[in-house]
């Protein structure tokens, strides 16, 4: 970015797929790369933030003088968030959060038995971090919200932003092949609190997060 549009403000990225615990050797987890999330955070200090990202375990290495925070379940990852929100501009969520996780973690390794031909995991529901985050965010606060979808993208984004108070939702179309989980490149729709949309075309997730920081610097701007 040739004008630094984040400069001096803290931007909080989460990114990957949490992993929710069974037992001492099993989780159970998703097919997010944190590909999405990492190009973020690297988009955010390219523009001067300072950038603290909140990671699930992935393959990718952090950009440099990121503040990175790894995490395993949902739960480190409301906690994580939570603890550093308020102190925070603003706040992009793009890790993919389970939204069950086992109601109870077993301390020893779960075995399997002659008369066990079937197991049942109990689940049960995550907390919603981006709605327990709208509980406390300030008014000059930014946040951004992904959504995968696999269809009626654009109604299922509307309600979904409107229900976490967000300021700005990309929703990508996962049921599309070459695009989202995993791969390189990624295709949003990128929707605005007063209900506008955008979509970009098949792009680099890199180009991607650099569209997504820019709107997020002119949002910050118009608080
Ligand atoms: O409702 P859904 O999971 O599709 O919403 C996606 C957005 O909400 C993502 O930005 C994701 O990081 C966030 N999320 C969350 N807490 C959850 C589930 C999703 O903050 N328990």
């Amino acid at each position: 970015f040739a004008p630094q549009i984040l400069q001096g403000k803290h931007v909080i990225v989460t990114a990957g797929g949490t992993r929710e615990r069974l037992d001492p050797v099993r989780f159970l987890t998703n097919d997010s790369s944190g590909k999405m999330g990492y190009a973020v955070a690297a988009a955010a200090q390219a523009a001067g933030a300072d950038v603290t990202l909140i990671s699930a375990p992935t393959r990718l290495t952090p950009p440099e003088e990121v503040t990175v925070v790894s995490i395993q379940s949902t739960t480190d990852l409301a906690d994580a968030v939570l603890a550093r929100f308020p102190q925070a501009d603003a706040l992009v969520m793009a890790a993919a959060v389970a939204d069950f996780q086992p109601l109870t973690v077993a301390d020893q390794k779960i075995k399997k038995t002659a008369d066990n031909d079937e197991l049942i995991l109990k689940l049960k529901k995550t907390p919603d971090i981006l709605a327990e985050v709208a509980k406390i965010k300030k008014s000059q606060q930014v946040t951004v919200g992904f959504a995968a979808e696999t269809q009626n993208l654009l109604a299922n984004a509307r309600q979904k932003l409107q229900r976490k108070s967000l300021d700005l939702l990309a929703a990508n179309d996962v049921s599309q092949a070459g695009i989202g989980f995993n791969s390189d490149d990624n295709q949003v729709t990128f929707i605005q609190a007063d209900g506008t949309s955008d979509q970009t075309p098949k792009t680099s997730k890199r180009v991607i997060a650099t569209a997504l920081i820019k709107r997020l610097a002119t949002i910050l701007e118009t608080k």
